[in-house]
């Protein structure tokens, strides 16, 4: 058996159905040459059926990312597709222009799933299997098969309908724990009964795709690793339908801690993770909790004076990891307001960034404006500048001035200038119950949108009374009348939308934040609203 762990990453599939997750095609295709850089093997970019968005999202991924750029190494591009012809060639349609297309296709084996949901026999199921696998390789040279709800399959029935997918032709056999339901010693044992009892499991890869309902998705991850699975199903983050799915970045750090109990390895280039986890948490408006591991604001910091004085005497005292291994070390003063265009250049690059002429002439005015009002500007604040000036989505309207008037006395008032569709200038101003609120109103009234605000969330990136503050923020559309959408349609109220804004003031970042989440909005009403759901 091979020593090689393939990461698929479903962040841009299962991820984006978490609720509010939502991303614009230009966020994805981003997200995805992070996941390129980052080294995952394979990237499920979307379920090209559920919308003529999702599948142009999964066609620019797989002609741009999934193609070789220089000499770097070329994931898999992948398309999910429920178990029929329409689905497997929408999943074509959206994967073929990639060096190393996959079709994804899934249908339930669980009673419960199969009675319920597929009013299905055994028999109709293992049919179906066997006719969606053989047209989806008809198509495509790498097909994966996933019975899903397997953590409560019957094991028997589930090695039957594994054999009917070997024998159509699929490479890889993913074994979903579809509701998070399963314990480690269970997944575990799960998986080592398929490495045991299905008849060709030795020519295919076995892959383990498991949710966190009871929080131990890694737990059963790295436990059907050890039983043999050779590819692990996860997301940055973790993020995913309900609590989420397995975390990219504690199956890679787990694998490369404890290597001396796995002996296997994955091509992940873990330096890079830290820097992965905030673009997607930028992107969605998810904010990581501050003690997630590995990728949490406190991950890699020591409070307890007792620690303090263990780490400064020897870091193995109460460090398993190095900072720097994920990406995550302290930052660096690094340059000042004489700093050029090729110091600033030089440093971005080091980071991961290589931009364009103009998205440098852009980071570069930006960065001047920003060394004028603080003296150091640090990695920190650098990332914080990218995040907001060069990957924001669809801009239609632009924040062009700010002005508030707060305090005790009288009611708070925020007058908005908002550069809107063909360059119109908007101007209004409002009262709230605070200058964030009364901001807020100003740019609901321009926008003639309204959406209820879910979280709201800031903080100082580096320290220092001239830190740049980042706000995120996750919106509830709830203008369904103005959409313009006929009743058939899916309605963009039941949807969140998540923004993220930079700014050294807060106000300004708040309003950033806003706009962000407001204009992806105002797309999705355009749009006419989109599924996203893989509907099982
Ligand atoms: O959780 C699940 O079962 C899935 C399948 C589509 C693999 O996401
Ligand atoms: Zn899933």
């Amino acid at each position: 058996m091979d020593s090689y762990v393939r990461i698929f990453d479903t962040t841009l599939r299962d991820g984006e159905q978490s609720p509010g997750a939502t991303m614009t095609s230009a966020e994805k295709l981003e997200v995805a040459r992070t996941l390129k850089r980052l080294g995952v093997d394979v990237i499920e970019a979307g379920f090209p059926a559920a919308s003529p968005d999702d599948l142009a999202a999964v066609q620019r991924i797989a002609a741009i990312v999934g193609n070789p750029e220089a000499d770097e190494n070329v994931p898999a591009i992948c398309g999910l597709a429920r178990a029929n012809e329409k689905d497997i060639l929408a999943a074509w349609e959206g994967v073929k222009d990639a060096l190393k297309p996959r079709i994804h296709t899934f249908l339930a084996t669980s009673d419960i799933h199969m009675e319920y949901k597929l009013k299905m026999s055994r028999e109709q199921v293992l049919a179906k299997t066997k006719e969606a696998v053989t047209f989806a390789c008809q198509l495509c040279p790498d097909v994966e098969f996933s019975p899903e709800d397997a953590g409560r399959s019957e094991p028997e029935f589930l090695y039957q309908v594994l054999e009917v997918a070997i024998a159509a032709g699929a490479k890889t056999l993913n074994i979903p724990d579809t509701v998070g339901y399963t314990m480690p010693e269970e997944f575990g044992a799960l998986i080592a009964g398929i490495m045991a009892n299905v008849k060709g499991i030795e020519n295919v890869v076995v892959s383990v795709h498991c949710h966190n309902d009871l929080g131990v998705a890694t737990a059963n991850t790295l436990a059907g690793i050890r039983a043999g699975a050779r590819q692990a199903e996860v997301t940055l983050n973790g993020i995913g339908e309900r609590a989420g799915n397995t975390s990219l970045e504690e199956v890679v750090m787990a694998l490369k801690t404890r290597k001396a109990i796995y002996g296997l390895e994955t091509g992940i280039e873990t330096t890079q993770i830290m820097r992965a986890s905030k673009l997607v948490s930028n992107y969605t408006g998810i904010l990581v909790q501050p003690n997630k591991a590995i990728v949490g604001a406190n991950a890699f910091s020591h409070e307890a004076g007792i620690h303090q004085d263990g780490m400064l005497k020897n870091e193995l005292t109460y460090e398993i990891m190095r900072p720097e291994m994920v990406g995550a070390a302290k930052t660096q003063l690094v340059l000042g307001k004489h700093s050029g265009r090729h110091a600033l250049k030089n440093r971005l690059e080091e980071l991961g960034y290589s931009l364009n002429d103009e998205d440098l002439r852009q980071m570069f005015d930006r960065f001047k404006r920003l060394a004028d009002k603080k003296k150091q500007v640090t990695d920190a604040d650098l990332e914080a500048l990218i995040s907001d000036e060069l990957y924001q989505p669809e801009e239609i309207y632009v924040l062009d001035g700010l002005q508030v008037a707060c305090g005790t006395m009288g009611l708070p008032t925020s007058t908005v200038r908002l550069c809107g569709p063909d360059d119109q200038m908007f101007v209004h101003a409002a009262v709230g119950t605070g200058p964030i609120d009364a901001t807020y109103n100003a740019v609901d009234a321009i926008m003639q949108l309204t959406s209820n605000l879910q979280e709201y969330s800031v903080h100082a990136i580096t320290e220092g009374i001239d830190a740049i503050g980042e706000v995120t923020v996750r919106i509830q559309g709830c203008d369904d009348h103005k959409s313009g959408l006929n009743p058939q349609q899916e309605n963009p109220i039941a949807r969140t939308f998540g923004g993220y804004g930079a700014d050294t003031d807060i106000i300004v970042a708040s309003a950033k934040a806003y706009l962000a989440a407001m204009n992806k909005y105002l797309v999705a009403t355009r749009n006419g609203g989109k599924s996203n759901k893989n509907g099982g």
